[in-house]
């Protein structure tokens, strides 16, 4: 399904299409270095706020897996955690098979569209943590808040889960601020902003369609019944958050 010629800007919510297309996966595949290079420490940290020792034996999930940066930052700081992957695109997740070729025999992939619902049975019914990495973004507020329900529910007492997302920011002043900070990190930004392809313009507007302001998501945590809800790091627009189900 999908390729970059169906794929304009303002053709409203092409998510789906999007990153089914193979050109578009392409495009993740070749700046796949530089992106991982930039979101290195971010992935660490997702890493790093699982409790659990570096031998410890768990089964996490990450949604929206894509590739499995996120996953393979966990399989790696965790040698004997095993991952279920979920995504909705063959693509993407043909090409993270490639990627995780180290971890072979620790993970699995699952199709499943997060946006519909139902979970499908090969994901366990009880997980030890859930992780995600850019991708909750992609869903309307409504949707985000009734996946971390879904979430909570699956998570077994005291599970994590831990989000790397992108986010709104709340005054013109603050996305300004970003824009200038991010600018001087990468000076050929500004020139790409200018000059988009049809493609990437749909791609920009997929990428900011339902992005959202931080707190209202943490209270959508802390209101599907997640404690410990806070932001555990930030990278200007780039936020950690993360909560754990109660215990008891
Ligand atoms: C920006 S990429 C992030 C991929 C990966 N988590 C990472 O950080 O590199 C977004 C991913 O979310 C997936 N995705 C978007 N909407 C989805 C949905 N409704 N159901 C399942 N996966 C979805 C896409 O296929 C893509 O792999």
């Amino acid at each position: 399904m999908g390729d970059d010629l169906t794929v304009t800007g303002d053709g409203g919510d092409q998510n789906a299409a999007i990153w089914k297309s193979a050109a578009i996966v392409g495009e993740w595949r070749s700046n796949a270095e530089e992106r991982e290079r930039r979101r290195a420490v971010g992935l660490q940290l997702l890493a790093e706020l699982l409790p659990f020792r570096a031998d410890q034996p768990f089964t996490f999930a990450d949604l929206g897996a894509g590739t499995g940066a996120a996953a393979r930052a966990v399989l790696e700081r965790h040698s004997q955690a095993t991952a279920v992957l979920a995504d909705f695109s063959p693509q993407m997740m043909g090409e993270g098979v490639e990627q995780l070729r180290p971890y072979e025999g620790r993970y699995r992939y699952v199709e499943f569209d997060l946006a519909a619902g139902a979970w499908p049975e090969a994901v366990p019914p009880v997980l030890d943590a859930v992780v995600t990495a850019f991708f909750v973004h992609h869903l309307p507020d409504e949707r985000k808040a009734a996946l971390f329900g879904e979430i909570l529910d699956r998570l077994r007492p005291g599970g994590w889960f831990v989000n790397l997302d992108p986010t709104r920011a709340v005054e013109p002043l603050v996305e300004d601020t970003w824009t200038r900070m991010n600018d001087r990190l990468d000076p050929e930004a500004a020139e790409r902003r200018a000059h988009r392809t049809p493609a990437e313009q749909a791609r920009w507007e997929n990428h900011v369609r339902y992005l959202a302001p931080v707190a209202p998501q943490l209270e959508a945590l802390a209101r599907a019944g997640f404690e410990g809800v806070d932001v555990y790091w930030r990278h200007l627009e780039n936020v950690l958050y993360a909560g754990r189900r109660p215990v008891a």
